[in-house]
């Protein structure tokens, strides 16, 4: 049988965001120690809502390791970092906290160290779930396009479409913008048990097009998820609006 990632049609970016709590939901409540790689920026933070609501509601975190994809290269408590996210969306608003929290720090000066301490985290605790966002341009993290598919975590630079979400998420100018992040490379990434990749709204279709019906290819790095049956997109009906009908019936 061919590998392939599953595709999950919804209507729009609450039921998008209700999916990917159903799944993590159930993850937390199954595993002995669930291990939670966390992604930032618009595509989850419906999902963070939920996730806030139901530990509040007894949702029973006090077991579970949260960690994060990746995080921008500037001051800890910048507004574009994934620390500031972090506490703003979860940490800050939930009333128990979880096991182990683990964070790229993104002012370390040697960050050669900072990859390797957090090589380390990485191999302690093996992912039952990592959560993705797709970039307009198809970037998985920050693996930028032309980034190798065997990638593993690395410190990446920026393409301009990439500081410019960014300064639109974080309603930023340019010059304040971060231009670089550490982010785990597809290696890593795959390893998770479920990989989730949250895809909404008008602006990524052309990335969801090329993702489901494009070549596989480096100039599209969310292909590099193509074939791997750990993976589940969750697509809304703005993402999924160029697509072929053959291909939004492949879901169903
Ligand atoms: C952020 C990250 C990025 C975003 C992607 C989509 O931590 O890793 O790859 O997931 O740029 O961003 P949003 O969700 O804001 O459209």
């Amino acid at each position: 049988m061919i590998k392939k990632m599953k595709t999950i049609f919804v209507r729009n970016y609450e039921e998008m965001s209700e999916k990917g709590y159903e799944i993590i939901k159930d993850v937390i409540e199954t595993k002995e120690q669930p291990v939670i790689s966390m992604t930032t920026g618009g595509s989850p933070r419906g999902l963070f809502t939920l996730l806030v609501e139901g530990v509040n509601n007894g949702l029973d975190i006090s077991n579970t390791v949260m960690m994060n994809l990746d995080e921008y290269i500037g001051p800890k408590n910048a507004v574009y970092t994934v620390n500031t996210f972090m506490y703003e969306n979860f940490y800050n608003k939930i009333n128990t906290q979880p096991k182990e929290i683990f964070l790229i720090n993104g002012e370390a000066d040697n960050k050669e160290e900072e990859i390797n301490r957090y090589k380390e985290v990485l191999n302690a605790y093996p992912r039952d779930v990592q959560v993705l966002g797709l970039g307009t341009n198809g970037h998985i993290g920050a693996n930028e396009p032309g980034t190798p598919f065997d990638s593993t975590i690395f410190l990446a630079e920026h393409d301009d479409s990439t500081i410019e979400s960014t300064m639109r998420e974080y309603n930023i100018e340019r010059d304040e913008a971060p231009t670089e992040m550490i982010t785990l490379g597809f290696t890593e990434i795959l390893e998770a048990e479920k990989v989730i990749l949250l895809v909404s709204g008008k602006r990524k279709s052309e990335a969801v097009k090329n993702l489901l019906e494009g070549e596989v290819s480096t100039d599209c790095p969310a292909t590099a998820l193509r074939d791997k049956d750990n993976v589940i997109v969750i697509i809304d009906e703005e993402a999924a609006s160029l697509l072929d009908e053959k291909t939004k019936n492949r879901g169903k």
